[in-house]
């Protein structure tokens, strides 16, 4: 599984690990930054990770920041992207079954590192539902026309 990563400052400790924690599980990691936790702005971040998987270069797509908010708030931009902001692994789960969500925002300030691993698992653990949840996607989808 391919899946690029990013963070603004304060989601930089925690991608890093999680980049680690990620690639410890045989992913294929993409590390859009940044490379410091000095202080940058979460939107720089957010482009280049949710053109990876509008474009399929990425299977999915994990962004953190100090909520989770700013990240899917600029995500959902991309045509093609559909971002969630997730605080607990049935959120995940059912983002996954009912919404067919491909890029997961996380808090780096108010969730603890091993809540967002079990998150990630179960993200990506998580089919999409299909039947009676397909048309309510392409119907999401159809907006961005
Ligand atoms: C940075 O202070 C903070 O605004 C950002 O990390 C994020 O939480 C925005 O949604």
């Amino acid at each position: 599984m391919r899946v690029s990563i990013g963070s603004d400052h304060a989601g930089f400790e925690q991608k890093q690990a999680l980049v680690d924690y990620l690639a410890g599980k045989g992913c294929d990691v993409i590390d859009r930054g940044p490379d410091s936790d000095e202080r940058v702005d979460y939107p720089d971040f957010a482009a280049p990770v949710a053109h990876d998987v509008a474009d399929g270069a990425a299977d999915f797509g994990v962004l953190v920041c100090g909520t989770g908010i700013g990240m899917a708030i600029a995500a959902n931009k991309v045509h093609g992207v559909r971002a969630v902001n997730i605080i607990n692994t049935q959120f995940a789960a059912l983002s996954r079954e009912h919404n067919d969500a491909n890029l997961v925002t996380l808090s780096g300030r108010f969730v603890p590192l091993e809540e967002n691993e079990r998150i990630l698992d179960t993200f990506f653990a998580t089919p999409f539902g299909e039947g009676r949840h397909t048309g309510r996607v392409e119907k999401i989808m159809a907006l961005e026309n």
